[in-house]
């Protein structure tokens, strides 16, 4: 086979802006976008997939608003648990590949050791739950696809923890991040430099380690510990521990999602580096453009 035919969605986030970035290096990128494909209509999905004929699917959106997927279950759940099966079914029927994201918020947190690709699943959030069920409808499609948990995804566009640190820096004088939730935070662009590496050697040697994987840098650490590694070694502001009792939230997270890295490692034969190492390569590249206006 000639270079493979690669749909990408989820284009205007954080790791699939980094995906049809990177993957023109193994593969042609069709870009489905919002505007293109909205993941809450079956239909439009079957259609984008049947016109698009891809050999690899790779789906980096999904619904990401943690705290207001708790009042909008049905989309959450329509965007993250049932749009992945339907990618699985059309990518079973076209003989292609399906490589796609979920999250450590499979778990409840319960643990002090990191959690295995075997680990009971006990969601806490409605989010949790919508990405176990999109694991599951993707297991029921029952054939090549590999499945990719990652956790605190972060970069230097779009919405995440590392932007509003930073903002939140230059504007006070303290502030109060939480220190007893722990996890690993992934840098989407080395998640992107991986998903291109394991899909470099083609969609045969790919559906061949069709599975469920842990993806994530090494190490681990609280909010706490990484909005002091993203703020640096300043005066200003203070950076004052708290407790997840201190700071509400509609959605309960989980106090610990450490993911065990060891099958991805021994399957694909590399490790994503330490994160405070991901982190100091993100801090030192050159600011991203905004996300297009949709
Ligand atoms: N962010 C994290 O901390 C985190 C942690 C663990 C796992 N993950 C997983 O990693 C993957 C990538 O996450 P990310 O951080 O890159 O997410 P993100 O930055 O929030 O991007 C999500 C993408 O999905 C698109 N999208 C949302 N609803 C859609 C719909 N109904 N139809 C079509 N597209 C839709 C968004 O489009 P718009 O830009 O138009 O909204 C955006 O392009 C996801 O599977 C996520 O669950 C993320």
């Amino acid at each position: 086979m000639g270079r493979p035919r690669i749909l990408v969605t989820g284009a205007s986030g954080q790791l699939g802006f980094e995906l049809a970035r990177l993957l023109p290096a193994v593969g042609d990128v069709v870009v489905a976008d919002r505007e293109r494909l909205d993941l809450a209509d079956p239909d439009a999905i079957v259609a984008a997939v049947r016109g698009a004929r891809p050999h690899l699917i790779v789906n980096a959106a999904a619904y990401t608003a943690v705290d207001r997927a708790e009042t909008e279950g049905d989309l959450a759940m329509a965007v993250n648990g049932t749009a992945p099966g339907i990618f699985a079914e059309e990518a079973k029927r076209q003989g292609a590949v399906l490589i796609h994201y979920s999250t450590d918020y499979v778990f409840d947190g319960a643990r002090r050791t990191p959690y295995d690709e075997e680990a009971p699943t006990a969601p806490l959030n409605t989010y949790g739950a919508s990405k176990l069920a999109g694991e599951r409808a993707i297991a029921a499609a029952g054939r090549d696809a590999l499945v990719f948990r990652t956790s605190w995804v972060y970069g230097l566009r779009g919405a995440n923890f590392l932007l509003t640190m930073r903002r939140l820096a230059a504007e006070r004088e303290e502030l109060r991040v939480v220190a007893d939730q722990i996890g690993v935070p992934n840098w989407c662009r080395a998640l992107a430099e991986a998903t291109v590496r394991v899909a470099a050697p083609g969609c045969a040697a790919l559906a061949e380690r069709a599975g469920l994987y842990h993806l994530s840098s090494t190490g681990e650490a609280s909010w706490h510990e990484f909005a002091c590694a993203i703020v640096g070694d300043v005066p200003r502001p203070r950076i004052v521990p708290i407790t997840t009792a201190e700071y509400p939230t509609p959605a309960r997270r989980p106090a610990y999602g450490v993911l065990a890295t060891a099958k991805f490692e021994r399957t694909f034969g590399f490790a994503l580096p330490p994160w405070r190492d991901a982190l100091a390569r993100c801090l030192a590249s050159p600011a991203e453009p905004p996300p297009a206006a949709s």
